[in-house]
């Protein structure tokens, strides 16, 4: 589903992403774990065509995502859950999924896209009327999250999901992020939580300092003796 092949990205002298290529098949959830400054923003942001590549190709179903207006990439069924969330913090929940369905494919379907999200997330249904600024850390993930899910994507790309959660939170999260694959979406999350990424992922790349260092099956790499030292504490998984 989507294909990026030795991409690199550059911020004036820094580059921070160095011929980095990466796989993601329909229907998996494949993970990119990295430190903080590792690049995983900068990776998700220019599959999202929020930063420019300094050179590589980015495909998605065989197109090249360069030749696709930025406008046209939620129509076109990717849709892009930031870091730090996005949200319209001072409109509902409601107002936020409603702003989430505008750049939908088919608008018909709206109303069946709400109760999905509202089945994924139980608490966006109960909440539908607060403010979303008013909520905690990981409802604002949930309302961001879902919010996304309302322009209809085949393949979601999280920016660190469990970003200042506590631990039963993100485990919260993952759970639904768990029921979203369940849905038949393709996910591509980006995090520094080694372990509760690798307990849900299918496979997972390892980003260090802007290169990929490592790459295989979330099993496989809870496993690796490398992997648990860098990535999970040292401690087995
Ligand atoms: N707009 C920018 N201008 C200059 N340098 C940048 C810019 N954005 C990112 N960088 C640098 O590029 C590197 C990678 O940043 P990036 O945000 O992709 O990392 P990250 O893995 O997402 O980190 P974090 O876990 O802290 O979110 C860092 O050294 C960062 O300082
Ligand atoms: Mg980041």
């Amino acid at each position: 589903m989507l294909e990026v092949r030795n991409l690199s990205v550059r911020y004036g002298k820094h580059l921070a992403l160095d011929d980095v290529s990466v796989t993601v098949n329909t229907g998996e959830m494949v993970a990119i774990l990295g430190a903080n400054g590792a690049g995983k923003s900068s990776l998700l942001n220019a599959i999202g065509r929020r930063v420019q590549a300094a050179s590589g190709t980015l495909l998605y179903r065989g197109q090249e995502l360069s030749q696709l207006p930025q406008h046209l990439l939620v129509a076109s069924g990717i849709a892009l859950v930031p870091e730090g969330r996005g949200i319209f913090p001072r409109l509902s929940v409601e107002e936020n999924l409603t702003l989430g369905s505008l750049p939908a494919r088919d608008k018909r379907n709206t109303g069946q896209r709400r109760e999905l999200v509202h089945a994924i997330f139980p608490k966006l249904a109960e909440r539908r009327h607060q403010i979303a600024g008013t909520m905690s850390g990981g409802e604002q993930q949930m309302v961001a999250i879902g919010r996304a899910l309302m322009s209809d994507p085949d393949l979601l790309l999280l920016d660190e999901p469990s970003l200042g959660l506590a631990p039963i939170v993100t485990q919260e999260v993952f759970a639904a992020l768990a029921r979203i694959r369940g849905n038949g979406l393709t996910i591509m999350l980006v995090e520094q939580n080694a372990r509760a990424t690798l307990a849900l992922a299918d496979r997972a790349y390892l980003l260090e300092a802007g290169r990929v260092t490592g790459s295989g099956t979330a099993s496989d790499l809870r496993n690796d003796p490398a992997v648990v030292n860098a990535f999970l504490g040292g401690s087995a998984a």
